[in-house]
């Protein structure tokens, strides 16, 4: 079975796509991370983030997998876990750019659709519905309004020590989500089949039984 979990940046995605996936003993996959590792993998190397033809040559030289262990998934860089150093702000603020290229998307929706052979999965994106996996048999498309979104991210940064004032994350959240629904290839849009969930006045919990509902409708 394949459960395809969409929607822009910060709306809740792997928080409720790990815990749909625990709750159903399936594999989780965060398609954002791999966008994250390739972008920190050019900032590594000092390759700027729209030189593709230097990005692509990286990509063929370095390894970027998951490693699942006791706590959760890991995201490896070769040998190096990076699953903190992807989410800092440097990361996250010109992975759009990253993402954005055709052949870096290419070869990361290969990658995504063999993870997803043969397993029951979770998997959370942008393109998941639309072009990764658009046979999935329960697509959601998961909203919130950017101010509960900037309020969710200041949330998290606290907690690891970030402190970008609330309006400057609400830029942030607004600059993403234009950037990623702008882009040329695969841009993030509601798969026409797909399940609207607005999570703006949802907790944690109430979104996954909202989504828990919705598959097992589907199963
Ligand atoms: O979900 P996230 O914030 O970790 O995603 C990081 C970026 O990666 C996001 O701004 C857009 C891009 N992305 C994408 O283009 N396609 C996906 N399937 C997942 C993420």
């Amino acid at each position: 079975m394949q459960i395809a979990i969409d929607g822009p940046a910060s709306a809740g995605k792997s928080t409720i796509a790990k815990l749909i996936a625990k709750n159903l003993d399936f594999v989780y996959c965060d398609t954002g991370a791999m966008y994250r590792a390739v972008t920190l993998l050019a900032k590594k190397n000092n390759v700027d983030y729209d030189d593709s033809s230097s990005i692509l040559k990286l990509m063929s030289e370095h390894k970027i997998y998951f490693v699942n262990k006791p706590g959760g998934q890991h995201v490896m860089l070769d040998d190096e876990d990076i699953s903190d150093t992807i989410r800092t702000e440097e990361i996250t603020n010109n992975v759009s750019q990253v993402s954005a290229i055709k052949e870096v998307r290419t070869e990361l929706v290969e990658m995504q659709r063999q993870l997803a052979n043969d397993v029951d999965i979770v998997m959370d994106g942008r393109d998941i519905g639309t072009t990764v996996l658009p046979d999935a048999d329960v697509k959601i498309f998961l909203i919130a309004s950017v101010a509960v979104r900037a309020k969710r991210r200041y949330k998290e940064n606290i907690e690891r020590g970030i402190n970008t004032p609330l309006d400057v994350l609400e830029d942030e959240i607004a600059a993403r989500d234009y950037k990623d629904s702008h882009r040329k290839i695969s841009p993030l849009k509601k798969a026409d089949d797909a399940i609207e969930v607005d999570s703006s006045d949802m907790n944690i919990e109430q979104v996954v039984k909202r989504i828990t509902e919705i598959i097992n409708k589907n199963k």
